[in-house]
């Protein structure tokens, strides 16, 4: 599910030259790539400059279908995983992102097809060629005990044994751990879950259960999730929990807690209610079907924000469900082209945070701003680029969270209080779904605030000096 269309429609001449380097369409004028062997016809396929292997050309995911029965005593998984994509070239073969368990067999359209691993690519080659505009059905048994990845950069992700089950968290190119996938954060697609499990033991994923199923002392449980969604935020949550399930404002809210971990549910339900009532006023409507949170003991010193549902290492304080919740609408459902752009997720949710406080008692956002300010120009703090700051770097507290609220802060000065809110608004809503880059947020700026704001962007977003504070005309 790539919106190339409504994406494209957008653009205007200020966004074209990033697009055209982040969109695979035919704004590339018909020029030729070639990845993995396979010629894209269509245009050129850019690889994410990040990370340039997750991601494959010449399809589109619709949907992914995970069934995963899971032995928490052993870890080990049996799976089958169905993915319906359409065929966006004529294929004699297709690469997928995949380096979980031993696969089995895989099938395209119900037939044997041959297959090859090399490192994190997976390459299948169908029965039968599959025609440009042909959808397709591609079915992959694999079994085995899978791990996450542990980066000397981005730490401990991907599938995580647990002492009583396994949690799956994504960000940024971890789904491939456990099942097979187009890594691509361009390619949202919907998803269902069934995951069978030992009875006693409960399975959680993203968005809705549909049912449940009790057969021979095991417990399958079906969640689905109808809205778009990347794959860095797909999850699930297996093991003991204690679950609650109420409603926020309308919204189904369903959330867990691992009873032995020192997570509390109603402060988890609170904090959650209290947080999308919050992102309800200030960026509008809220964006999923359902809402939530998992607490449980991963070992992993961080929260993520998987659509619909964040998880919880161990108990969250507010403003890191104010942060997780946030991200629903600036991340999960409004969410950068490329991994360059993580500040667009970070930056709005740290900016949450500020808001939260200036509205609960704490400092207002202009004065965190300049308590940050105040940090001198040569300092560390000042140093990489907020909108590109390297692939090492992109849960860099300083320069992505901070800085990038910083910029919003230096924005909502800029514009004041009224178009500032308007944006933060128009920014959820014109691009729900959908994939953006920094200068979408530039021009839906620039409209509501009637001119130019490329050098407060530029500074902002692009240096690694200290900014100027921008000059304000005297009304
Ligand atoms: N996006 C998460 C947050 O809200 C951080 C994820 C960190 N992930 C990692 N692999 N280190 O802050
Ligand atoms: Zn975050």
């Amino acid at each position: 599910m790539r919106r190339r269309a409504r994406l494209t429609a957008a653009v205007s001449a200020a966004c074209a030259a990033v697009l055209i380097a982040a969109v695979p369409s035919a704004a590339t004028g018909g020029a030729t790539g070639l990845r993995n062997g396979i010629r894209s016809g269509v245009g050129a396929y850019e690889p994410d400059p990040y990370f340039p292997l997750a991601g494959n050309p010449g399809y589109d995911v619709q949907h992914y279908d995970l069934d995963l029965d899971f032995t928490p005593a052993t870890h080990a998984l049996v799976a089958q995983a169905t993915i319906t994509a359409r065929a966006e070239d004529d294929l004699p073969r297709f690469t997928l992102d995949y380096s979980g368990p031993a696969i089995e067999r895989i099938q395209v359209d119900g037939r044997p097809a041959a297959f090859r691993q090399d490192g994190q690519e997976l390459t299948v080659v169908p029965h039968d060629p599959l025609a440009r505009g042909r959808e397709f059905t591609v079915r992959v048994d694999y079994r085995g005990t899978p791990g996450p990845l542990d980066d000397p950069a981005l730490g401990v992700y991907g599938w995580i044994n647990t002492d009583d089950g396994a949690v799956a968290l994504n960000e940024p190119d971890g789904a491939r751990t456990w099942y097979p996938v187009n890594d691509d954060i361009r390619d949202k697609a919907t998803y269902t879950f069934r995951i069978t499990v030992p009875e006693g033991v409960t399975a959680l994923a993203n968005g809705e259960r549909q049912s449940e199923r009790r057969a021979a002392g095991r417990t399958t449980a079906t969640w689905a999730m109808n809205r778009p969604m990347s794959s860095y935020l797909a999850m699930v949550a297996i093991g003991k929990f204690r679950v609650d399930r109420g409603t926020v404002g309308g919204i189904p809210d369903i959330t867990a807690v691992d009873p032995a971990g020192d997570g509390n549910l109603a402060a988890l339900q609170t904090g959650t209610a209290a947080a999308v009532a919050f992102g309800e006023r200030h960026f509008g409507r809220y964006p999923f079907g359902s809402v939530g949170g998992i607490v449980d003991r991963i070992g992993v010193d961080y929260a993520l924000e998987t659509q619909s549902r964040p998880v919880y290492d161990g108990r969250p304080d507010e403003l890191t469900m104010v942060h997780e919740i946030a991200h629903q609408w600036y991340g999960d459902s409004v969410t950068p082209t490329t991994w360059r752009d993580i500040w667009l997720n970070e930056g709005f949710a740290t900016y949450a945070e500020w808001l939260w406080q200036e509205e609960h008692g704490g400092p207002t956002a202009a004065e965190t701003f300049d308590r940050l300010y105040a940090t001198p120009a040569g300092d560390p703090f000042w140093e990489l680029r907020t909108a590109d700051p390297g692939r090492d770097d992109i849960f860099d507290y300083e320069a992505v969270y901070l800085r990038g609220a910083m910029f919003l802060q230096e924005l909502r000065r800029t514009l004041g209080d009224p178009a500032f809110f308007e944006l933060l608004h128009t920014w959820a809503e014109r691009h729900r779904y959908g994939s953006v880059a920094t200068c979408d947020l530039r021009q839906d700026a620039e409209r509501i605030a009637g001119r130019d704001l490329g050098p407060l962007f530029h500074t902002w977003l692009y240096t690694e000096t200290k900014p100027a504070l921008t000059a304000l005309a005297p009304h």
